[in-house]
């Protein structure tokens, strides 16, 4: 028989949980429109038509609300609290993070029966979430050096010479649809863990992303 949590604790402050669903929306959109600018259903073939201009904007759109998302949770991983540091993302570079990855591994690869207590993000999850920004960087500015090519010459154009410098145009477009399947793995794995964590910990994983409070079983350090 599981333990019942005692223990209540404010984990997700407003702009971690907000940054979150932003981002799933926006990262929805991107990948339906872009799967569609990848395979575009038709070419415009009349005036009358400018369905696939449609999903290009909705793209554009989806992009700066992105943007806007993913810079507000670096600067929040500035002033927030433990949990939403930056150093959150990078356990690996402690030995107390170092044994946390290694519990929870072990726990992954079926040589631990019980799980280990995590309160803010489970250590292996936030080294895929740094990997994933890594993805998401690559993805704007892939994306917005693309985009600059309808102006050549334009502020935007010229502020990512760098990116015309170091890869084609090709190179690119390449990277920015690859990114997309990456993504999708990411998320089918995201969403498992969640319910996994959730049913074995039981300390309400998936609905703190929505309210922020956690549960726990021990006393919090
Ligand atoms: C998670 C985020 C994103 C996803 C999943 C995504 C997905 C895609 C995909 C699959 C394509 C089609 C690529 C091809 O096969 O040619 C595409 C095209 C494009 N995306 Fe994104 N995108 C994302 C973010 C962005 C951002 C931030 C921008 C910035 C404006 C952007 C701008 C573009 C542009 C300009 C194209 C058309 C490229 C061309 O000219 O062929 N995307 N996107
Ligand atoms: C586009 C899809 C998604 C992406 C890219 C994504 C990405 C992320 C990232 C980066 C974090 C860390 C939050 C932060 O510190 O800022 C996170 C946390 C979390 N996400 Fe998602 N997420 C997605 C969808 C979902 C969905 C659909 C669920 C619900 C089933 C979910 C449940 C959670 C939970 C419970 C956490 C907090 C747990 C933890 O990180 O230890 N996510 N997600």
């Amino acid at each position: 028989m599981p333990k019942t949590p005692k223990y209540k604790h404010y984990i997700w402050e407003l702009p971690v949980r907000c940054s979150h669903w932003i981002n799933v929306l926006s990262i929805t959109i991107l990948a339906i429109t872009g799967f569609f600018i990848g395979s575009p259903y038709n070419s415009g073939g009349s005036a009358s038509d400018f369905s696939m201009g449609w999903i290009r904007f909705v793209h554009f759109t989806a992009a700066y609300v992105f943007v806007v998302s993913v810079a507000s949770r670096v600067i929040w991983s500035l002033m927030g609290n433990k949990y939403a540091s930056w150093r959150e993302f990078f356990p690996f570079l402690t030995s107390t993070g170092r044994k946390k990855m290694v519990k929870m591994l072990r726990y992954y690869m079926f040589l631990e029966k019980k799980v280990p207590e995590t309160y803010g993000h489970n250590p292996m999850a936030t080294t895929a979430y740094i990997v994933l920004f890594g993805l998401y960087v690559m993805m704007i500015l892939t994306g917005f050096a693309l985009y600059a090519q309808h102006a050549p010459g334009g502020l935007m154009y010229k502020s990512l010479g760098f990116m015309y410098m170091l890869f084609s145009s090709q190179g690119m477009r390449l990277a920015h649809h690859l990114g997309l399947w990456v993504i999708a793995g990411f998320i089918i794995n995201h969403v498992y863990s969640a319910v996994l964590m959730d049913i074995k910990e039981h300390d309400g994983e998936i609905s703190s992303i929505f309210s922020g409070f956690k549960y726990r079983i021990n006393k919090p350090e």
